[in-house]
């Protein structure tokens, strides 16, 4: 019997399996199709890979497979992949090394993402068995290489590498979350920071027209998602190929669609980052109050080093902007501590840095060496032991700051969008428009606010990484109306 993860929501699953032949019946109880084909994914790393992988997903299913939770049912087992960092990249194979036992069990294993993506046809090398190894600016084309799969041909490499100008539009997207769903607006990468692997794995940047990311949009809505993430790698370098939108005026564009609650959008680039996305926040009650600028370290020379292309004071200047909207809006980075040649002075920087800026949360990581990238060859390298303790002072204060920071939603009235129970707590966890994580509880009798709908709560306490609160009485509703299936295809 097999358990399965998810399916078409047009296809009805009749719960038995006869071998490894599945039927599978459509709603008028006609059998639809035999298939013997069924799936299992990993996903590791950023959103752009999690939602690689709904599109991975989408397409599979399209082409007949089945998705299955566990690898012991898969006929194919897919690994989508992270190489950021390096004990991303360890994991991959740590995994494929754990498949190995697999092998002689007649399935197919492909090795999908940024690994796959930078290290090409030595993964063959590595673990033989693997018969596909694609990069995310191949994907495009994975109809065609599962066919090559299915024929039983065992090397199959989708490596475009830079050369493509095309993004992976595709009607199939599995989301996996009725509510809340993502769009890329623009793939890959042209930054070359000078510690980072993106641009050599991801592909150069391609950004989809303002009109087919509107389609998208309001096809969300209409199948009742009420919140949608734009994505990018860098998603305010965002450019209308068509010239009729800017960034800031497609994100009012999704924001006003009838149905959208929220709007958020990630990661961006201070580069590329200009007032007017700040005035739009400000004019669109849908566009989310929280802006996530990675400044990677506060020290220009170090900025210089990087080459992120601006100075601590540039970078300064676009928090005073968001510090003076009308709205709270949350900022939140990305830091990198221990890069080549960072003295304590420059460490200082930082540290100072998040003091002027008092963040909502920061993601902190001790710089590691990427294969291609300028930084592996950069002298004056900081050991681990003193990254480790950049990087205990860094989360240290930022953790006072979060503290402090947190305190100014004592006693307001949050919005916040239901995720999920906690019956062991007692408490349902939502979210805030902010991004921030709150808990609260309910009076006594008080029937579970549906996943997905949208209450006020009223803050009673705050955390360094969350708050907690008290739903307002009489502000519950009877019920929401999801449009949306649980698993919805898009086609
Ligand atoms: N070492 C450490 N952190 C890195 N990041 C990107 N590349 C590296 C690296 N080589 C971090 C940056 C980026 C986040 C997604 O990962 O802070 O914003
Ligand atoms: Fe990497 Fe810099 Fe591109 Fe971000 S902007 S993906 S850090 S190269």
């Amino acid at each position: 019997m097999l358990t399965l993860h998810r399916i078409n929501p047009h296809l009805v699953w009749l719960g038995h399996a006869v071998a490894d032949y599945h039927q599978i019946c459509d709603v008028r109880g006609d059998i639809l199709i035999g298939v013997s084909k069924t799936f299992y994914i990993e996903t590791f790393g950023c959103q752009m890979n999690a939602h690689d992988s709904e599109k991975v997903i989408g397409t599979l299913e399209h082409e007949g497979y089945i998705q299955v939770s566990d690898e012991a049912e898969a006929g194919l087992i897919l690994y989508n992949t992270c190489s950021i960092r390096d004990k991303a990249e360890q994991k991959v194979f740590h995994r494929l090394n754990e498949y190995k036992r697999m092998q002689g069990e007649g399935k197919q294993f492909g090795v999908l993402g940024c690994v796959a993506q930078q290290e090409g046809e030595r993964i063959f090398e590595r673990a033989p068995y693997v018969s596909l190894v694609a990069g995310s600016a191949s994907y495009r084309n994975l109809p065609q290489m599962i066919a090559r799969l299915e024929a039983g041909e065992n090397r199959i490499t989708g490596l475009d590498d830079r050369q493509t100008d095309q993004t992976f539009d595709t009607e199939f997207t599995a989301r996996s979350n009725p509510h809340r769903g993502y769009i890329t607006i623009i793939e890959g990468c042209d930054k070359f920071c000078a510690y980072c692997v993106v641009p050599y794995t991801r592909g150069k940047e391609r950004s989809r027209t303002s009109a087919s990311v509107l389609v998208e949009a309001r096809r969300m809505a209409d199948q009742g998602f009420t919140d949608i993430q734009l994505l990018g790698q860098n998603v305010n370098s965002w450019r209308d190929p068509s010239g009729r939108l800017s960034f800031a005026e497609l994100l009012t564009a999704v924001g006003n669609i009838s149905g959208i609650r929220r709007v958020r959008f990630t990661t961006s680039h201070p580069r590329d980052f200009t007032l007017d996305i700040v005035e739009a926040i400000d004019a669109t009650p849908t566009l989310c109050d929280h802006i996530h600028l990675p400044v990677q370290s506060g020290s220009s020379s170090m900025l210089r080093a990087m080459s992120r292309e601006y100075t601590r004071d540039w970078y300064l200047e676009r928090m005073s902007w968001i510090h003076a909207a009308k709205r709270d809006i949350s900022i939140t980075s990305d830091m990198i501590v221990g890069f080549p040649g960072e003295t304590d002075a420059d460490f200082e920087q930082t540290i100072t840095l998040l003091g002027a800026v008092r963040y909502d949360a920061v993601f902190a990581f001790k710089f590691s060496p990427r294969p291609n990238t300028p930084a592996v060859g950069m002298p004056d390298t900081i050991s681990d032991e003193l990254k480790t303790e950049r990087l205990r002072i860094l989360n240290d204060r930022q953790r006072e700051i979060q503290r402090e920071h947190y305190a100014r939603h004592l006693g307001q009235t949050v919005e916040v969008m239901i995720e999920s129970h906690n019956p062991a707590r007692g408490q349902i966890v939502g979210r805030s428009t902010q991004n921030k994580t709150v808990n609260f509880t309910l009076e006594p009798g008080v029937p579970d606010p549906p996943i997905g709908s949208y209450l006020p709560i009223h803050i009673t306490r705050t955390m360094p990484n969350c708050l907690i609160g008290e739903a307002i009485a009489g502000s519950i509703p009877s019920q929401t109306t999801p449009k949306a299936q649980p698993f919805v295809v898009l086609n």
